[in-house]
């Protein structure tokens, strides 16, 4: 637990199955609550910038709204088409009832 750890909202901020977004150091940073456990990823699409927040979380995946590419917001992986190249995810530690977001990992 360094300091290079920012605190960022509670978990009641995002409940299961929501994404919110948040700016930390610039960075604008996806918290997702898939299935109960916290994920932090970039908040765009690497096939052409879509505001993944606003798509769906269905179980781990996250799906980008402007085209349909959808990623695995606990490695940042594509999954399909017409994303290719992952997207960066974020360390994030669940700190009692706090949200805290480290480096990109
Ligand atoms: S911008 Fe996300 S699928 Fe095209």
């Amino acid at each position: 637990m360094g300091n290079d750890f920012t605190k960022v909202a509670n978990v009641s901020d995002v409940p299961e199955g929501t994404v919110k977004v948040f700016e930390i150091n610039g960075d604008q940073i996806a918290i997702c609550n898939a299935e109960g456990k916290i994920y932090a990823i970039a908040d765009y699409c690497s096939h052409d910038n879509g505001p993944l927040d606003q798509g769906t979380l269905e179980d781990c995946q996250i799906e980008c709204p402007r085209h349909g590419a959808r990623f695995d917001v606990r490695t940042g992986q594509a999954l399909c088409l017409p994303a290719v190249l992952p997207i960066p995810t974020y360390k994030v530690e669940q700190r009692g009832q706090e949200i805290w977001v480290g480096p990109k990992q």
